[in-house]
This record gives structure tokens, C-alpha cells and sequence, in this order.
């Protein structure tokens, strides 16, 4: 066996595909922790913002280095950053010997073949039903107790200022016979957690032979099903189509978490329709409101972009206020990024100032900092059971894991172990995290 040693960058579809690639090469491949004793070494990367891939670029060139001293190791750039840059990244970055994109994995022992006899190779062709539905991931990363399903691929939203649509391709469904038989494995392996995951998970849409169909609502309900032991999460879902029929089965069922990760990226109309997200702020709110009528403490978060294309200080305060309207107790913020080839890129002017993008930034991230402490604030003195994730990092006494709301708690050790269901009281908090006993 040679060692296969994968760096992953990216969203968590990223780190479920790494799983796929451990498994399709774990015929000839063991992976490895140690990045210098590395036979095969991939990096599966990400497109989405420029700092993305300038951070990639630069983890290129320090691998130079470490390809001098081990001439034989075999370099393969994989994800969304082939599928964007294609054959021309492998004239650009010389430390690369193949490149592969997201639907290309199958033909992986393929390509390390021909490029250790030194030839240029290459495979960004994107599929339309590829969803890797038969291949068992190899969870070589994992704490035994949570673990990422992947449910679809791809997306058709075209948000006008991202690159994922041209990396990703189309959307597809997978298969429920095969979620709900990797589910079951995991179960009888001992895990406690998964997270369904999609680009927009809502979209889920699968027609049995018989003509049944099967949606997001039905899909989650049936994983719930499996065990009242397995907590169910899923991640990302679009405003657009979260439905009541889902709400109400986040409410109905114990073991789906409180927690629903809702990206609205802006607060003003005018940039969401610029934005093509297709909904605007009273729609966005109305959804909201129906979340937390039905289930009354769901935890909501939230991904937003500063400075996007002609975005007015007016604009920005829409934000703000959407923000402090929602509470959400998290979110991602990102400075608006330029993406080649995206629509946004074609027809709008990237015109908000550098300095500009960052005041709005610090402002909507000193808000959030401000909210999060907030949301955390609220559940001192209250009861919650915590999946036990692992040790704390500042201490082998404490352990951590989350809430259904996917807060992470922080509590004493006592006799309790990983994998563990512990009931333990918030006693005070930070911004970051709940310390509880
Ligand atoms: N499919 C998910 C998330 C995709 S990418 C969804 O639609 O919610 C994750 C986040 O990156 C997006 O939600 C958005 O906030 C951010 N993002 C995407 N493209 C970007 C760009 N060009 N510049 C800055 N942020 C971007
Ligand atoms: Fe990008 Fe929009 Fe698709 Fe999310 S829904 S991946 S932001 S195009
Ligand atoms: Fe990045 Fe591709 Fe995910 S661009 S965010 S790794 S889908």
C-alpha cells in the first residue's frame, strides 16, 4: 500500500467528496497524517472568493519544497478550482501533475497512472447524474461520532455573484435507497449525528419507479426514523423553498436538530434582486416567523455579503437591521469577491471601495459579535443535551460538544465519554461558547 495524504479547503461538501476520493483510491492507498511521507498528495480546493484559491496558490508553492526532497511524490489539484481554472492550471502551477474536477473521481487511479509515466492529465468533464451513490466514504478524519452524508450535487440558482453553479454543475439528487443505507451503516458503526448535506438541500427532489416522489420533508423524516439515538442536521438550505412541510418535521422530531442554517446575504430588496436570490426581505422574514411559531427555540444562522455590486450605505443599514430583526446567534460574513464568468462579473460594476467593503464589514461583524453574545446570553441557566464531540481544547477535564441548536458547550469531564448524551446547565457564556456543568 502507498500513503495518500488529502488537504481539504472549502465547504463541507468538499470534505464528504475528500471521503469519496479516500475510498475510490483505497485499493492502493492508505491516507496518511504525515504530509512528507506522502506517496499520492491531494489538495481538493475551493473557488468560491479569490482569498480562496490565493491561499491554495501559495500552499503550491511551499509544496515545491517538499516535492524536491521526494521527487517520486505525485501532486493532483482536485475540486472546484480544477473544474474553474482547468487544463490551464496545470501550465500555471508546475508543482501539479493532475488536475481533476468534482464529477471526475471515478477516473482517478486513471489519472495518477498517466501522470506518473509523465504525462499531462487531466478530467474536469461534469456530469449530470454522477452522485457517487454506490461508493461508501472512507471516514478517515472522523471523531466516530458525527459524519457528513452527502444528498445532491451541484446547483442550478445561479446567484449572480457565485462560482459554484460552473463548478459544481447541475443539480442532481441521490438515490434515498443508498442515504438511507449510508445512514444505517454509520448507526451500526456507533456514530451518533450526520449532516445531510446539498448546495441547497430544500431542492431535494427523487422519483421512485413507481412514480412516488420524494422530497427534502420526506427524505429527512426517514433518516430520523432510523434511530431516536441519531441526531439529523443538514446544511445549506435556500430561503426560497424551505417549506412548512419541513419546519414541521423539525418541530415533530426529536432527533432533527433545532438548527437551521439560512443564508439570506443581504437586507435590502434591491441587492437581492441584483443578486438573483429570487426572495426578498418580507418573504425572508414571514419565513422566519414560521420557523420560530413552530418550533420556539430554533436556533437560526446565517451567511452575508458586504459591498456587493452597487450596494448603497442604505443598502448596507438594510443589513444591519436585518440582522438585529432575525437575532441570529451566528454567521459568515465575506467581503463581496469577483468571480470570472459569473453574471455578476459580466454586467455589474465591482464599484463599493476597498475601505468602504471593510468598514461594512467590521460593522456587520462587530453586530454579530454583539448578537451572538446575546443569543448565548439567554441560554445561561438552562438544561441541554450535548452529543459529546471530544476534549476541550484547553483542557483534557472538559469536554465539548453541542446542543440540538448546534451551540458548542463546554462542561466538566466526570465519567462521561465520546459519543456520549450528557443533560448539562449553561452557567455562563461566551460569544463563541456555552460553559456549562
Ligand atoms: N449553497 C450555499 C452556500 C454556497 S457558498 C447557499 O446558497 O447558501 C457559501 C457562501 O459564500 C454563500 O452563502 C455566500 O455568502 C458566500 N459567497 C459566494 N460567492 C461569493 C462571492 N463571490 N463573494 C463573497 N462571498 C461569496
Ligand atoms: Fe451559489 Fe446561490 Fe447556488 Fe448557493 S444557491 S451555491 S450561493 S448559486
Ligand atoms: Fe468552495 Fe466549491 Fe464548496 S467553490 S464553497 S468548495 S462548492
Amino acid at each position: 500500500m502507498k500513503n495518500l495524504y488529502i488537504e481539504t479547503y472549502g465547504c463541507q461538501m468538499n470534505v464528504a467528496d475528500s471521503e469519496v476520493v479516500a475510498a475510490i483510491l483505497s485499493e492502493n492507498y492508505t491516507v496518511t497524517t504525515d504530509p512528507k511521507s506522502a506517496d499520492l498528495f491531494l489538495m481538493n480546493t475551493c473557488s468560491v472568493r479569490d482569498n480562496a484559491e490565493q491561499r491554495i496558490r501559495k500552499r503550491l508553492r511551499e509544496l515545491a519544497a517538499l516535492k524536491k526532497k521526494n521527487p517520486r511524490m505525485i501532486v493532483g489539484l482536485l475540486g472546484c478550482m480544477a473544474e474553474r481554472l482547468k487544463e490551464r492550471l496545470l501550465n500555471e502551477e508546475h508543482t501539479l501533475d493532475f488536475i481533476a474536477g468534482p464529477d471526475a473521481y471515478r477516473t482517478l487511479p486513471h489519472l495518477i497512472q498517466e501522470a506518473s509515466e509523465g504525462k499531462s492529465a487531466f478530467n474536469v468533464i461534469l456530469s449530470i447524474q454522477e452522485t457517487y451513490d454506490d461508493i461508501d466514504p472512507v471516514r478517515y478524519d472522523s471523531n466516530g461520532v458525527s459524519a457528513f452524508i452527502s444528498i445532491m450535487r451541484g446547483c442550478n440558482n445561479f446567484c449572480t455573484y457565485c462560482v459554484v453553479p460552473y463548478t459544481r454543475g447541475r443539480e442532481r439528487s441521490r438515490d434515498p435507497k443508498t442515504i438511507l443505507h449510508e445512514a444505517q451503516q454509520l448507526l451500526d458503526k456507533g456514530y451518533k449525528e450526520v449532516t445531510l448535506l446539498g448546495q441547497n438541500v430544500n431542492s431535494y427532489h427523487w422519483k421512485e419507479d413507481d412514480g412516488r416522489a420524494i422530497d427534502f420533508a420526506s427524505l429527512i423524516e426517514m433518516v430520523a426514523q432510523l434511530s431516536p439515538k441519531l441526531r439529523v442536521r443538514f446544511a445549506t438550505s435556500h430561503p426560497k423553498d424551505i417549506s412548512d412541510s419541513l419546519i414541521e418535521k423539525i418541530a415533530n422530531y426529536e432527533n432533527i436538530c433545532n438548527y437551521i442554517h439560512l443564508p439570506v446575504q443581504s437586507g435590502s430588496d434591491r441587492m437581492l434582486k441584483k443578486m438573483n436570490r429570487v426572495y426578498d426581505g418580507n418573504y425572508y422574514l414571514e419565513r422566519i416567523a414560521a420557523i420560530k411559531k413552530m418550533i420556539p427555540d430554533c436556533s437560526i444562522t446565517t451567511d452575508l455579503i458586504v459591498g456587493f455590486c452597487g450596494e448603497t450605505e442604505e443598502d448596507h443599514q438594510d443589513t444591519l437591521k436585518m440582522m438585529e430583526t432575525v437575532g441570529y446567534s451566528s454567521a459568515y460574513m465575506f467581503k463581496y469577491s469577483v468571480r470570472e464568468g459569473t453574471k455578476a462579473a459580466k454586467d455589474f460594476e465591482d464599484d463599493v471601495p476597498e475601505e468602504v467593503k471593510a468598514r461594512r464589514f467590521d460593522e456587520v461583524m462587530n453586530t454579530q459579535q454583539r448578537l451572538s453574545l446575546e443569543s448565548n446570553q439567554q441560554d445561561v441557566g438552562k438544561t441541554f443535551t450535548v452529543l459529546v464531540e471530544g476534549f476541550s481544547k484547553r483542557s483534557e477535564e472538559q469536554l465539548f460538544g453541542r446542543n440540538s441548536q448546534n451551540k458548542v458547550i463546554v462542561f466538566p469531564k466526570g465519567n462521561h465519554q465520546i459519543g456520549d448524551y450528557v443533560e448539562v446547565t449553561v452557567t455562563r457564556c461566551t460569544q463563541a461558547t456555552l460553559i456549562a456543568d
